[in-house]
């Protein structure tokens, strides 16, 4: 072989490798951005906000981070011009703040001076929240299981409740028994997810609710894998850092309570063969049992508060099946201490928690949150439905609740817990 045969042997496998190397670029790129492309169909709405932390160090990206992070901000340099230019013509948006400004002239009340207020006192009360959160799950002296796991150790399975609405830029957490049903309706109007008649949902109150508990009709976490493949935790990192992520939660018994009432005083064909059933036969020693939930009530074969609290703390409970959604603690649904959360709602604040919150996410003047005319479980009967429940069994279930109870600030019940 020449000298001259050998330079172009070595320029052509120089090009052949060049070529290599330029088509695995493109295919990342070209993948990468056709998953992130529909991302963002408008600028981030909360780039500007206060309340989204910027102080804190969030676990060092990883190189893929990085790559798909900068892909995602030029792209959404990209289109905020572009979507600007839409906006303003757009008459849909235009109107309706014609008609909000109506309003306040009509009535002639200065409600900029009273939004402003509230607001402050509501950011200092998120900033409180968020504080309690954050101390809790740095201090090391305060611990529960899988406190200590990091965000990709968390199973897919276990990310089922983070609902994503990509439209927004919205991540909600839903907690079952806390006014989850109008907050997952609020979710699906925002991200449009729903059609009726080909047209999407406007108005929140008009979803039927078999539709909202579908879970076919959200894009959750889980469901990342099966879209993004091995895009998915990436993904997932970066929307969670960029997004405004929320849950709403409430006291741990009187959840409890709730989940009571709605899912055993109730006929509920499910629960009564899943749970009521099961419960029946070990804690109130019979044998045979209805097969229907209507035969059983007519027969006054109830599961009583006692009985449930019974199974809750009874530890063959767990090892059959992680606890039930309605009573599984938060801090299990919403990873919390992996979880940097934006807001954090309370029921027993629902009305002004919900009206901060949808200012905060600029959506306040599409849709209002639906008002509950539900009787509602209250605090105050936490005393009476606990008085049959021996003391022993009250400690023990404070225990197995105590994460929530701390972590989002709710009082120790000690009336409940002494003698
Ligand atoms: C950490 O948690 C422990 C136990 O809950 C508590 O006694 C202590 O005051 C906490 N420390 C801080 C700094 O909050
Ligand atoms: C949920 O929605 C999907 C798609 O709309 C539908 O095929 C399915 O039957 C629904 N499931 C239930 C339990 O209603
Ligand atoms: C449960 O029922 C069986 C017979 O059906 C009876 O022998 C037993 O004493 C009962 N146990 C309790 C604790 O009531
Ligand atoms: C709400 O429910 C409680 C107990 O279930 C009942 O005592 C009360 O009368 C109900 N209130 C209304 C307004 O229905």
């Amino acid at each position: 072989m020449t000298k001259t045969q050998l330079f172009r042997l070595s320029v052509v496998l120089g090009s052949v490798f060049m070529i290599l190397l330029i088509i695995v670029y493109w295919d990342n790129v070209g993948m990468a951005h056709f998953y992130l492309h529909t991302s963002f169909s408008r600028p981030h709405p909360l780039s500007t906000l206060p309340s989204v932390s910027q102080d804190e160090d969030h676990e060092d990206l990883s190189d893929m981070d990085e790559f798909l992070e900068k892909l995602l901000i030029s792209s959404q340099k990209q289109k905020g011009l572009l979507n600007r230019k839409v906006e303003q013509t757009s008459p849909q948006s235009s109107s309706r703040p014609v008609l909000g400004n109506l309003e306040e002239n009509v009535r002639g009340y200065d409600w900029s001076t009273r939004v402003a207020r509230l607001s402050l006192d509501q950011e200092k009360l998120q900033a409180e929240r968020r504080r309690t959160l954050r101390e809790f799950c740095a201090n090391s002296s305060f611990s529960f299981p899988t406190k200590e796991r990091s965000f990709d150790d968390i199973p897919n399975y276990e990310l089922n409740h983070l609902i994503v609405d990509d439209r927004h830029g919205i991540i909600y957490c839903y907690v079952p028994k806390v006014a989850c049903t109008n907050w997952k309706r609020v979710m699906i109007v925002l991200s449009e997810s729903l059609l009726d008649q080909g047209v999407p949902y406007q108005d929140p109150l008009d979803i039927p609710r078999e539709h909202v508990h579908n879970s076919s009709t959200h894009l959750t976490f889980n469901k990342f894998w099966r879209r993004y493949g091995k895009f998915s935790r990436h993904l997932m990192k970066i929307k969670l850092k960029k997004y405004t992520k929320f849950l709403f939660v409430r006291d741990p018994f009187v959840r409890l309570i709730s989940a009571f009432r709605s899912k055993f005083e109730l006929e509920n064909e499910d629960f009564y063969r899943r749970f009521a059933i099961p419960m029946l036969k070990l804690y109130s020693n019979h044998t045979s049992l209805p097969t229907s939930v209507s035969e059983a009530f007519r027969a006054g074969l109830k599961v009583s508060f006692p009985d449930f609290i019974q199974y809750l703390l009874d530890p063959r409970t767990e090892k059959m099946a992680p606890f039930n959604e309605h009573w599984r603690q938060v801090y299990r649904l919403c990873h919390p201490c992996q979880i940097d959360y934006d807001f954090v709602g309370k029921l027993e604040t629902l009305n002004e928690d919900a009206a901060h919150l949808l200012q905060l996410l600029k959506v306040d003047r599409l849709l209002h949150f639906p008002p509950s005319y539900r009787n509602r479980t209250a605090s105050s009967w936490e005393e009476d439905w606990f008085a049959k429940i021996p003391l022993a069994w009250r400690q023990q279930l404070y225990k197995l609740y105590e994460a929530d109870f701390v972590l989002f600030g709710y009082p120790k019940p000690e009336n409940l817990l002494k003698d």
